[in-house]
């Protein structure tokens, strides 16, 4: 049985209003990426980044699913494989939109994280006051729950485990600066699916190809909403394969 390992970035949920990080000059909500998603920018102001991560959380309560969000929601209740959908977007219009089993790679807005025992927890569409205590060991000292640059990402084993159980890998939405997409089209010799409505460069001058797009079988150039007709088509022809 065929199994599927979507990877998505921001661009999924561009069309629900929610910004990229790319597109935007380097600015992010316009805050500099560095000051307010990297280790550094947290040592620096840790008021800084918890106000900001705050206003995304509470920003998110009012963000609706998109169609995209929602066919692919739809798409891992009725496969008869399995669906793997890692995703780099910290937000929860997946979820919003029905999906059960999303792999969040980059952490989730909606929880909070212990800095003694690493627990997460809930906290909705909550402002971060200072007074939240970990439920699982009592510290006071939390923190969102999002991983920034210069630290671990304990999710990522997921990406090499998918990629050796799935026969079709779909990228929707992300540039592929953080992580390479390219390797993981090569893995799967070419059965893939890349959507993105901008063509992207390749980053290395020794890279044989200009675009990332010409390491993938499919590479459908519209909005994520758009592109999930096609999508279908290429996922059932493949489904026919065997
Ligand atoms: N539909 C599909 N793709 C879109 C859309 C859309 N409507 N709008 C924009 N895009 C594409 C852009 O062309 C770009 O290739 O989405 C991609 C977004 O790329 P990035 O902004 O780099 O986002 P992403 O790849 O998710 O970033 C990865 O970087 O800052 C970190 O941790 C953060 O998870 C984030 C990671």
């Amino acid at each position: 049985m065929h199994k599927i390992m979507i990877l998505s970035g921001a661009g999924l949920s561009a069309e629900s209003g929610i910004r990229t990080f790319r597109d935007h000059d380097g600015l992010w909500e316009n805050h500099s990426v560095m000051e307010v998603c990297s280790t550094q920018g947290w040592i620096a102001n840790r008021v800084k980044v918890t106000s900001f991560y705050n206003d995304r959380r509470r920003d998110l309560e009012f963000k609706e699913p998109n169609h995209a969000h929602k066919v692919l929601a739809q798409l891992e209740h009725d496969y008869r494989g399995r669906v793997i959908h890692l995703t780099q977007n910290i937000d929860n219009l997946m979820e919003k939109a029905g999906a059960k089993d999303i792999i969040h790679l980059h952490g989730t807005l909606t929880d909070l994280r212990c800095e003694a025992c690493t627990q997460i927890f809930n906290i909705a569409y909550k402002k971060q006051v200072g007074n939240e205590k970990c439920p699982h060991c009592g510290n006071t000292r939390v923190r969102h729950n999002v991983v920034m640059f210069g630290e671990a990402a304990p999710e990522y084993t997921r990406i090499y485990q998918s990629i050796k159980e799935c026969t079709l890998f779909i990228a929707i939405g992300t540039s592929g600066t953080v992580i390479d997409i390219i390797p993981i089209a090569k893995e799967f010799n070419k059965h893939s699916i890349l959507i993105d409505p901008k063509r992207q460069n390749t980053a290395s001058t020794f890279d044989p190809h200009d675009y990332i797009d010409e390491y993938f079988e499919h590479f459908i150039q519209k909005k994520a909403g758009d592109a999930m007709e096609d999508m279908m088509d290429i996922i059932k022809e493949h489904m026919g394969q065997g």
